[in-house]
């Protein structure tokens, strides 16, 4: 018998992420040019680096992460490397001013360095060896999913932050179409109730072909029974909210975040606007009549008073879980729909559309229990504070990516919004956010406990 243990398998398939950065590229391209060449220097989040930064970032980052720390490559431009290292965690007013240059690269420039990197990377992923055992960011293919992935989530960041901007700063893509604003609501509130049960979150490191450092390892946890929305909150159930008042009643918000919104001086959600005493919703492309068959987009500060204002609360990480996952037979799925890799009839994601669609317009993706639209249409805002699993330990090719956050003031959110690349669907994604941020696609859902 042979007692040598047997080589690991390989992880990465060459062609697969070759294709998948040149698909990525494309994609990116695709969004820079959505936007009017004037736009270029200008900054549509104020805590956020202008458009150009993010032309830079997406290549530099891949140079710094998977070329020089995995592969040992002096790399291109230390100055472009260091100018667009990082972005800024919105709500950090010190770093935003101190790594804002005076004056930007050139578009130009930031083109040709962009290029230059990927005719560099491209032949890292064709020749070189980007997996390795003993190398904490080539195992398992690290630092190429690390970039891989990195580049997917600014995708979205890039469209959330255009979002932004005024509808005559974006050139609407050929074919675009809004989804119906002006589908039936039902008035009728439906939950349904998840019996007491166990719920998988996190994952084993050779379970999944890849994981950032948060997902890991996996923890379990008994969940009691509860109940949850059948659907996300519409903009016509956080209608009867504004209408109620609840901007105004201090009651329902806490402490903090009372004072979060005394300093915004909202009084609606974010991407909706009151002209002439109607209500509209910011789209993309498009300003149209407020349609209230879509799920709202609201900051986990309003999603909680509203919750409160139900007499209910928001689920935990667990509880969407259990919601999502779970099955009355007591074992997990990978998806809500079950095993089959996700696809445009599970929901609303992958950059199919740049706007919500009608609640319960994926019945497909319902999860074992019934439950519509868990993964896509809009992050699912959780009660859970962002923080790392029992074990957690960093990862090698990007270190901070996790624990910078883990701050007490940054809140899970699961699922998947209409700007979320199908790669980072996978049940142990997490993604998180500060409490009263406004720009994301986050949408919630309310729970009770089972009486
Ligand atoms: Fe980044």
């Amino acid at each position: 018998m042979n007692a040598t243990p047997p080589a690991a398998a390989s992880v990465v398939d060459r062609q697969q992420v070759i294709q998948a950065y040149r698909d990525n590229r494309v994609r990116t391209q695709v969004l820079f040019e959505m936007l009017t060449p004037d736009a270029y220097y200008e900054q549509p989040i104020p805590l956020r680096h202008p458009v150009v930064f993010y032309e830079g970032h997406i290549p530099a980052f891949a140079v710094n992460s998977f070329l020089k720390k995995g592969l040992g490559h002096p790399g291109l431009d230390s100055d472009l490397e260091a100018l667009f290292a990082r972005g800024i965690d919105p709500g950090d007013h010190a770093s935003a001013a101190k790594s804002a240059p005076a004056v930007w690269p050139t578009r130009d420039e930031v083109r040709r360095y962009a290029e230059t990197a990927d005719d560099v990377i491209l032949k890292a992923l064709e020749s070189d060896t980007i997996e390795r055992e003993q190398n904490g960011s080539l195992y398992r293919g690290q630092g190429v999913f690390t970039m891989l992935e990195h580049e997917v989530m600014h995708q979205e960041t890039l469209l959330y932050m255009w979002h932004q901007f005024g509808l005559e700063k974006k050139r609407r893509p050929a074919g675009h179409t809004i989804a119906s604003t002006i589908a039936p609501v039902s008035s009728r509130r439906e939950m349904v109730t998840i019996p007491a049960g166990r719920a998988t979150l996190g994952a084993t490191v050779t379970e999944v072909e890849f994981g950032w450092d948060n997902e890991f390892p996996t923890s379990c946890v008994d969940v009691p029974a509860f109940a949850i929305d059948l659907h996300n909150v519409t903009n016509a159930g956080f209608l009867a909210f504004v209408e109620a008042g609840g901007y105004n009643d201090a009651n329902l918000w806490t402490h903090e975040a009372w004072k979060r919104l005394a300093e915004s001086g909202r009084q609606h959600p974010w991407f909706w606007e009151l002209i002439d005493g109607d209500w509209y919703w910011r789209g993309m492309f498009d300003r149209v009549p407020l349609p209230l068959a879509w799920p709202v987009y609201v900051t986990h500060d309003e999603a909680s008073a509203f919750a409160r204002w139900r007499r209910q609360r928001l689920p935990t990480e667990a509880e969407y879980h259990r919601a999502a996952y779970g099955t009355p037979a007591g074992t997990e799925r990978s998806y809500p729909w079950g095993d089959g890799k996700p696809d445009p009839t599970h929901g609303n994601f992958d950059f199919c559309r740049w706007d919500p669609v009608p609640v319960g317009s994926s019945p497909d993706g319902a999860s074992a229990w019934g439950v519509q639209d868990l993964v896509g249409n809009g992050w699912e805002w959780t009660s859970t504070v962002f923080g790392g699993f029992p074990g957690f330990e960093v990862m090698a090719s990007y270190p901070e990516y996790s624990a910078d956050f883990f701050d007490g003031d940054h809140f899970v959110v699961k699922g998947a919004s209409p700007a979320t690349g199908h790669g980072l669907i996978r049940r142990s994604f997490r993604n998180w956010f500060r409490p009263s941020y406004p720009y994301m696609y986050a949408s919630f859902r309310c729970v009770q406990d089972d009486a």
